[in-house]
Parts: structure tokens; sequence; C-alpha cells
């Protein structure tokens, strides 16, 4: 049988901006390869054969990176919604290219998530229930920015409780679901439908049997800067599982065709990606340094993110900046906490600085 999955992958990533501005947020490179790759990869281990891909922003970027699905070894078809449909709407517009039978299993993956969680062990689970909908939850130490989703003693979901500043439980949707494809084919048709705020929640009220499979191996959700550089950083390290990984883990990754001077330090888990250059004494930790962008001599780059093709200048210093594609800071900056530079912008030399230069 043909075991199918369902990628969502429509987002515009407005938290991850200006790094999104021309790259859709699951095709952002992560430890040298597309996002998405680290977890069609896992997937493709978990048995999936075939490959739906729910698209709308930046649609073309898919096509061309991933083409007929060669390059994670999956059968990928492409559907694209002209308006967002949200992400019920979007496996409901998805439904019709599906071929699996009715009470058939069908995967649903969010495009923005590293995980190591045991995906056979979620479909043993569903398949043992006869659930509708079997979701991977995950427990993180904070769950205020998440819905929560309690369980019984048997796994069966008790309900969705949307984010708030107390919440009940840390027990969060970790974005990865099994779904009977009757259920998917049941979504309403033509409009924006939330698979959190909309779907799961009727499910339940119809009673209909949802459970979760909780599961605390590594996850994370990409969708912020700071989250963006420690998920490659992970993966970098090892501390993240992943089968797609373009060389062993360790300290720094450094893609063939970089180049990386002999007395720069990268370490901490930073990837640096191919045709980029860092100049003598540089130092580039934890941070990710995308394909044909260079980091000037002396220069000091953590937990960051520099764009592709962009110049971070000599001596210049960030920890905790965004820099967009093709951006030109100068020499002697000092931009931190945050900052996003836009794509293309030029920032002068010793123009920005956060301390005084004394
Ligand atoms: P933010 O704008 O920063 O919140 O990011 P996002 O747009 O990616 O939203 P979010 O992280 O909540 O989305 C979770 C997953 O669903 C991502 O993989 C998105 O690409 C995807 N997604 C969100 N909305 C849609 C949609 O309307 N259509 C499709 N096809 N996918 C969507």
């Amino acid at each position: 049988v043909t075991i199918e999955a369902i990628l969502l992958v429509g987002g515009a990533g407005t938290r991850l901006r200006p790094l999104t501005v021309h790259t859709p947020k699951p095709m952002l490179p992560v430890a040298g390869v597309p996002l998405v790759v680290h977890q069609l990869t896992r997937a493709r281990e978990a048995g999936v054969d075939r490959l739906v891909l729910a698209t709308s922003y930046r649609p073309e970027v898919f096509r061309r990176e991933l083409g007929d699905g060669g390059v994670v070894g999956l059968e990928v078809e492409y559907v694209t919604e002209e308006v967002p449909l949200g992400t019920a709407g979007a496996l409901r517009n998805v439904a019709d290219r599906l071929t699996s039978a009715p009470d058939d299993p069908v995967w649903i993956l969010n495009g923005d998530i590293i995980s190591g969680h045991d995906m056979a062990a979620q479909l043993l689970l569903h398949q043992r229930t006869g659930a509708a909908v079997t979701l991977h939850l995950t427990e993180v130490a904070d769950p205020r920015p998440f819905g929560v989703v309690p369980t019984d003693r048997d796994g069966r979901v008790s309900a969705f409780l949307e984010k708030t500043a107390e919440p009940a439980g840390n027990q969060i949707n970790a974005g990865c679901y099994l779904f009977r494809r009757e259920v998917l084919d049941r979504i309403p048709p033509g409009r924006p439908v939330s698979v959190e705020r909309e779907t799961f929640p009727h499910l339940l009220d119809a009673g209909a049997p949802v459970y979760g499979y909780l599961d605390d191996s590594y996850w994370l959700d990409l969708g912020t800067p700071a989250a963006f550089v420690a998920g490659s950083r992970d993966l970098v390290l090892g501390l993240a599982p992943s089968p797609a990984l373009p060389g062993t883990p360790g300290p720094a990754l450094v893609l063939p065709g970089a180049s990386v001077a002999a007395d720069a330090t990268v370490d901490g888990g930073s990837c640096v990606g191919a045709g980029a250059r860092v100049d003598p004494a540089a130092v580039v930790d934890g941070s990710v340094v995308f394909p044909d962008a260079r980091i000037g001599r002396g220069a000091v780059v953590r937990h960051s993110a520099v764009g592709r093709g962009a110049v971070v200048g000599d001596g210049t210093r960030l920890d905790e900046v965004v820099v967009g594609d093709g951006a030109r800071i100068g020499a002697g900056n000092e931009l931190l906490a945050g900052l996003r530079v836009w794509p293309d912008a030029v920032i002068g030399d010793r123009a920005i600085r956060f301390s005084t230069d004394a």
C-alpha cells in the first residue's frame, strides 16, 4: 500500500522576516539543507511514499528545489492555494489528490518543525485505537505561546485549550498528525478553516476519538529567529536527530564550497553554507551563515542568521541578529538583541552601535 502525507507549507512566515522575504520558511537552509528536507527524510524512513505539498506563499521555490521529490525519495505533488485557506482549509483543498482509502491513515506534517519523535509508535497508537485523528504531543517548559492539549490516562484527548497566560498543563500540539482519510474529506471546502481552532474542537464535540501520542524526544518549532538559529545549531551538534544532515555531527558544519580562514573560529553548532567565506580572525558561534555570505576579518557573529550573499564587515559584531539576503553591513558596527536587517540594505562603516565606542 502507498502511505501518503500532506505537508503544510503555505504560511508567509512573518515572524521570521526578513529571512522569508525571498524564501518560504520551510525552504530556508537549516544545517545545510532546506528545513523540510530533515522532516521529509524522516517521513520516508517511517514509510511515507507519496507527498502532497499544500503551498500558497512563494510556491515556485518548492517546485524548483524539490522537483519530482527524488531528492527526498518521495513521489511529490504540488497544490497551490491562490488565497491561503488556513491549516485545515489547505488539507481539504488537497484531499482529492489523495489515493488513500477512506479508513487509511494519512500523515499531516507542518513545514517548520524539527522532531525526533517515533512516527512508527504514533501510527501504532492510531491503528490500535481506531482514532479519527492522532496528534503528536510534546511537553514544553513554557506552554504559554501554545495551545494546550490535555489527555486522559489512555491518551484520549479531552480538550483543545487556546493559548493563555496560565495554561492548564504543558502538553502541546507538536504539529504532526495522523488523520483517517475520510475526516479530511469532511472539512468544509472553499473557505479558510483552522485545524487547531475549528477542526479539532469540532471532532471532540462530535464525540470522535482523538488521541495524543506523547513523546519526549527532540522537538522544536523553528518559527522565530531565535528558534530558527537554535534548530540549526541543534542539528549541527547532533542534539536533534536527522538522517539528512550533510556531514557528521560536531561543533561546526562547513558545506563544500565554503571557505573558512585558518585562524577563524567557527563553532557552537554553526553552519557555513556553500560558497560562503569566513575571513581571518572572525568568530562564528551558534549561527547560520547562508550560502554565498561573507563574514569579514575579525567580525564576531553569535546566535545570528546571515542571509544569502549578505556581507558582514570587518570587526562588526552581531549577536541575536537576522540579516536579510544581500544586505551589506559595513565595518565596525555593533548590532544586537533581535535586530532585523532587510534584504539589500546597506549600512555604512561604524554606523550603528549599541554600546558606546569608548
Ligand atoms: P507566521 O506567519 O510567522 O506565524 O508563520 P506561518 O505563516 O508559517 O504560520 P504557522 O507557523 O502558524 O504555520 C504552521 C504551518 O502551517 C507552516 O508549515 C505553514 O507553512 C502552514 N500554513 C499556515 N497557514 C497556512 C495556509 O493558509 N495554507 C497552507 N497551505 N499552509 C499554511
